[in-house]
C-alpha cells in the first residue's frame, strides 16, 4: 500500500478504532464466544465492557500456524476496516531449532554465524506465521547475579553492537528500504534502556548511572540495531535515574526518536505502562496513559490502560490527538512493511506444508551445531587432559549427563524432545561399553527447588535419594579412567526473574564434585549455566572445565565433538567470570583510579584493592583456551603518529604452534592514556577470528582510525582528542601478547 493510501486508512478510523491498533492482547481474548471473552480475559484484564476486540492491533505469543490462520480469518471477517492483526512472539534464539543462548553465541565471536542463526529463526517464524520477534536483546550486563545475562551479549559494547547488527540483519534481511521480504520477519530490539544494570543485580530493580556511562557503554547496542533497520524497540521495566523507561520522554523522544533517528514502533514491555502506577510515577491509569503517549510509547502490551484511557486523554487535546495519530500511523506502517494489507497471511497457507520441512531441517540443525561448537569455552585443560581418546573409559556423571532441558528459559517454541543431550552426543563417539552414565546428585536442593515456585514443577522429579545417587556415581567413577561431570544451575535459576545472590553450582552438585575429587581420578567439569557462575572453589578440584552455557538443540553433540577432539574449542568469554560475588560488578574495561593496585606494590594498603580478595577475575573477558597454541609476532606498523584522516595499519603474524588445527580470535584493545574524562585501562576495538592448520602462519591486519578513539566527553559530545594511545593485541583482555603506542596528532591549524 502506498503512503497516501495508508494515511487515508488512518483518517478513516474512529478514535476508538485508532486506539485499538495500539492494543496488544494474548490469544485467549479470541477464544470462545464473546460472552466467554467478556466475562473471562476481558474482565480479568479490566478492559471496559464496550471494548471491541475486533479493533485490536496485535497478538502476543500465538505461534501455531493453524491458530494464526483461524484468528486472522475470523478477525478480518468481523473487523470493519480489515486491518490485519500483527502476530508478535518471543523467539529470542531460535523457533524450533534452538541455538545456544545469546551470551553463549556472543562467546563465538562469529557474527556471520549469529546472523545465520537469526535468519534461520526468522525463516521458521515466517513459515509458521509469526510477524515480529522480540529479539535481539542487547542489554549490556556486568553483573552475573542478574538472571537475564543468558539472553544478553555480555559486558562489552563492541560485541553488543555487532550482535545487535547481525541479529537484525539475520531476522529482517539487509534491505533498508523498509519492506520486510518473504522468509524474513520484523525485529524488535530491547530493552530500552540499560535494563542490564539493575542495582544489586536484582530483577526489575532501579538503574542508576551517569548519562556518560549510559551513552558510552549502554546505548550503542540499541543504536546499532536501529541503524541495521530494527522495526521495533521495546521499553524497559526499570527506572533510569528515577524515571521509568516506559514513561521517560527524554529517553524515548529526545534520545531514541530524535538523536537515534528511530521512526519505528515503540512497544511497552509486558504491562509496563500499568506499572508506572506501581513505580509511583503515574498517579492513576489516565495519568499512565497520558505519560506513556507523551513518552512516545505506541503499543500497550497486555494492559487495559490505553484501551480504557486514551479516548479521554486525547479528547479536546489537539496535541495528544496528533501523538495518537503518529502512533497509529507507525503501527499501520509496520503492517504495511510486512505486506499484510496485500496478504494478511504472508503466504502462510502455502508455507504451512513447507514449514514442516524447514522446521528443524538438517541444514538448520547443522547451523545450530556449528554455532554451539563455537560458543563453548574451554576454561581449563590441565596437562592436555582433553581431548579424550575414544578408548578412554568414561564415567559421565551429573544432573546434566542425560538431561534434555538445556535450551534455556526463552526457548518458548523449543521442544526438549528434539535435544541431542550430552549422553546422546557422547554415544556418537564412543562404544557404550566405554561409557557409564548416572545422575550422581539432585539438580537442586529442596529449598532452591521451592524457591522456583511453579517452575519447580517443570524440573525432573527427584525420585532417587541422594545417598543412592552418590554411591552409584562413586561406583561408576571407580570403574572409569576419566570422570566427566555434567553440572550446572537449573535453566529456571536463570532468565527473567532469575536473579541469584550467590551464583554458584547448586549444593548437591558441589557435594558430588567434592566426593568424586577424593577418588584421585582425572575429572572434566562441563558447566551448564545462563551466566558466569562463581567457579573458584571447584576450579582447583578438576583437571578441565568446559563452559557449555545452555547450548541449544544440538548442544550434546557439540560438546561431544569438542570432548573427543573432532572440534577444537574456540570460544572466548563475552563476560567476566568473577572470583567472588564481592567483586561484582566487574568488567575488563574499568578505570585505572588514582591508586591502581600495582603488582609491584604487593599488599600496600592504600591502593584500589580488597584486603580479602584479589582484583583480578577468575577468568577474564576475551579468555578461552584451545587444544592448540598460537604465537603472535608484530610485523609492521604503518606509522607511530596518526592524523585525523589517517590510520595506523598494523600487520601481525599468527602461527599455530600446536598439533591441532584451530581457530583463534585475536583481540585488539586500545587505551587512551590521557583525556578530558578518565578513560578505561583498555577497550576492545577490533578482533579477527582466524582458522589456522597446525603449523600454519597467517598475517592478520588491523587498521586503527579516528572513529575508534572517540568517546563522550563531559559535555556529552562524541569526539576524539589528540594524545598518546596504547595498543594491546592479545588472546584475551589479560593475555596481551603485543603492545605498542602511537600518537594521535592534533589537527594542524592550517588543515
Ligand atoms: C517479558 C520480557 C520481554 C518479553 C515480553 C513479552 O516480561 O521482559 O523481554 O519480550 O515480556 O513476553
Amino acid at each position: 500500500m502506498d503512503n497516501n493510501t495508508l494515511l487515508k486508512k488512518l483518517d478513516s478510523l474512529s478514535i476508538e478504532e485508532k486506539i485499538g491498533q495500539l492494543i496488544q492482547l494474548t490469544g485467549d481474548f479470541f477464544e470462545g464466544d464473546i460472552d466467554t471473552v467478556v466475562t473471562g480475559p476481558l474482565k480479568k484484564l479490566g478492559l471496559n465492557v464496550g471494548y471491541n476486540i475486533y479493533n485490536t492491533g496485535s497478538i502476543l505469543n500465538i505461534t501455531n500456524p493453524e491458530k494464526i490462520i483461524q484468528l486472522q480469518t475470523d478477525y478480518l471477517e468481523k473487523s470493519i476496516h480489515k486491518i490485519p492483526l500483527l502476530f508478535m512472539a518471543d523467539i529470542i534464539y531460535g523457533y524450533r531449532t534452538i541455538f545456544p543462548i545469546p551470551i553463549a553465541q556472543a562467546c563465538s565471536w562469529n557474527y556471520e554465524g549469529i546472523e545465520h542463526a537469526g535468519s534461520i529463526a526468522a525463516q521458521e517464524c515466517y513459515d509458521e506465521g509469526v510477524h515480529v520477534t522480540f529479539s535481539p536483546m542487547v542489554d549490556i550486563v556486568r553483573d552475573p547475579r542478574w538472571g537475564r545475562v543468558m539472553e544478553s551479549p555480555g559486558e562489552d559494547t563492541l560485541l553488543a553492537k555487532k550482535y545487535a547488527e547481525s541479529m537484525v540483519q539475520g531476522i529482517q534481511g539487509r534491505n533498508l528500504e523498509g519492506i520486510i521480504p518473504a522468509n524474513k520477519i520484523a525485529a524488535c530490539v530491547k530493552h530500552f534502556a540499560a535494563y542490564g544494570a539493575p542495582v544489586a543485580g536484582r530483577e526489575y530493580n532501579a538503574v542508576d548511572m551517569s548519562e556518560h556511562t549510559l551513552r558510552e557503554y549502554y546505548l550503542p547496542g540499541y543504536q546499532a540495531a536501529i541503524e541495521a533497520g530494527a522495526k521495533l524497540v521495546m521499553t524497559a521495566f526499570n527506572t533510569l535515574n528515577g524515571v521509568p523507561a516506559t514513561g521517560n520522554e527524554w529517553l524515548n523522544r529526545d534520545v531514541l526518536r530524535r538523536e537515534m533517528n528511530f521512526n519505528g514502533v515503540l512497544i511497552s514491555d509486558y504491562a509496563a505502562i500499568e506499572e508506572l502506577i506501581m513505580h509511583g510515577y503515574a498517579e492513576d491509569e489516565a495519568s499512565a496513559a497520558r505519560i506513556s503517549l507523551l513518552a512516545g510509547v505506541d503499543v500497550d502490551m497486555k494492559t487495559a490502560i490505553y484501551a480504557n484511557q486514551l479516548e479521554k486523554v486525547v479528547s479536546d487535546n489537539e496535541h495528544m490527538l496528533e501523538l495518537l495519530n503518529e502512533a497509529v500511523y507507525r503501527v499501520l506502517k509496520l503492517k504495511n512493511d510486512l505486506g499484510l494489507f496485500e496478504d494478511p497471511f504472508r503466504g502462510l497457507q502455502e508455507t504451512v506444508q513447507r514449514s514442516r520441512n524447514s522446521i528443524l531441517s538438517d541444514e538448520h540443525k547443522k547451523a545450530a551445531l556449528s554455532l554451539a561448537e563455537e560458543s563453548v569455552v574451554l576454561l581449563k585443560n590441565e596437562n592436555q587432559l582433553l581431548p579424550l581418546s575414544k578408548h578412554t573409559k568414561v564415567a559421565l556423571i551429573g544432573p546434566y549427563a542425560d538431561e534434555n532441558s538445556t535450551l534455556g528459559m526463552w526457548a518458548i517454541k523449543g521442544d526438549e524432545a528434539d535435544t541431542v543431550n550430552l549422553k546422546m552426543g557422547l554415544l556418537k563417539h564412543v562404544d557404550p561399553d566405554n561409557l557409564s552414565v548416572c545422575k550422581g546428585a539432585h539438580m537442586l536442593p529442596a529449598n532452591a527447588r521451592e524457591a522456583l515456585g511453579k517452575y519447580a514443577d517443570k524440573l525432573a522429579a527427584e525420585t532417587v535419594d541422594e545417598e543412592a545417587l552418590l554411591h552409584e556415581a562413586i561406583r561408576n567413577a571407580n570403574e572409569a579412567d576419566v570422570i566427566v561431570l555434567a553440572l550446572g544451575e537449573s535453566i529456571y535459576q536463570s532468565g527473567e526473574g532469575g536473579s541469584r545472590t550467590n551464583p554458584t553450582l547448586p549444593k548437591p552438585q558441589m557435594k558430588l564434585l567434592h566426593e568424586l575429587s577424593l577418588l584421585g581420578k582425572k575429572m572434566v567439569l562441563i558447566v551448564y549455566s545462563g551466566r558466569p557462575l562463581i567457579l573458584t572453589e571447584v576450579a582447583g578440584k578438576v583437571d578441565a572445565i568446559v563452559q557449555a552455557w545452555y547450548p541449544g538443540t544440538m548442544g550434546g553433540e557439540a560438546l561431544a565433538n569438542i570432548l573427543y577432539g573432532e572440534i577444537n574449542p574456540s570460544g572466548k568469554l563475552a563476560m567476566t567470570f568473577p572470583r567472588s560475588v564481592g567483586q561484582i560488578p566487574i568488567s575488563y574495561n574499568e578505570l585505572n583510579t588514582g591508586r591502581p593496585n600495582l603488582k609491584e606494590n604487593g599488599s600496600y594498603r592504600f591502593a584500589s584493592r580488597y584486603i580479602d580478595e584479589v582484583n583480578e577475575p577468575l577468568y577474564p573477558f576475551g579468555y578461552g583456551k584451545s587444544y592448540t597454541s598460537f604465537e603472535y609476532s608484530l610485523l609492521t606498523i604503518s606509522q607511530k603518529e596518526m592524523k585525523k584522516n589517517e590510520s595506523v595499519d598494523i600487520c601481525i603474524s599468527v602461527t599455530n604452534t600446536g598439533i591441532y588445527d584451530g581457530k583463534e580470535t585475536i583481540q585488539l584493545y586500545i587505551r587512551d592514556k590521557f583525556a578530558s574524562v578518565a578513560r578505561p585501562v583498555k577497550e576492545l576495538k577490533d578482533f579477527k577470528k582466524v582458522f589456522l592448520q597446525s603449523g600454519e602462519t597467517q598475517n592478520v591486519e588491523f587498521s586503527i582510525h579516528e572513529e575508534m578513539l572517540k568517546f563522550y566527553d563531559r559535555e556529552m559530545q562524541y569526539k576524539s582528542e589528540p594524545g598518546e594511545f596504547d595498543i594491546y593485541i592479545g588472546s584475551s583482555s589479560q593475555e596481551i601478547l603485543l603492545s605498542f603506542s602511537f600518537v594521535f596528532l592534533p589537527e594542524d591549524e592550517h588543515e
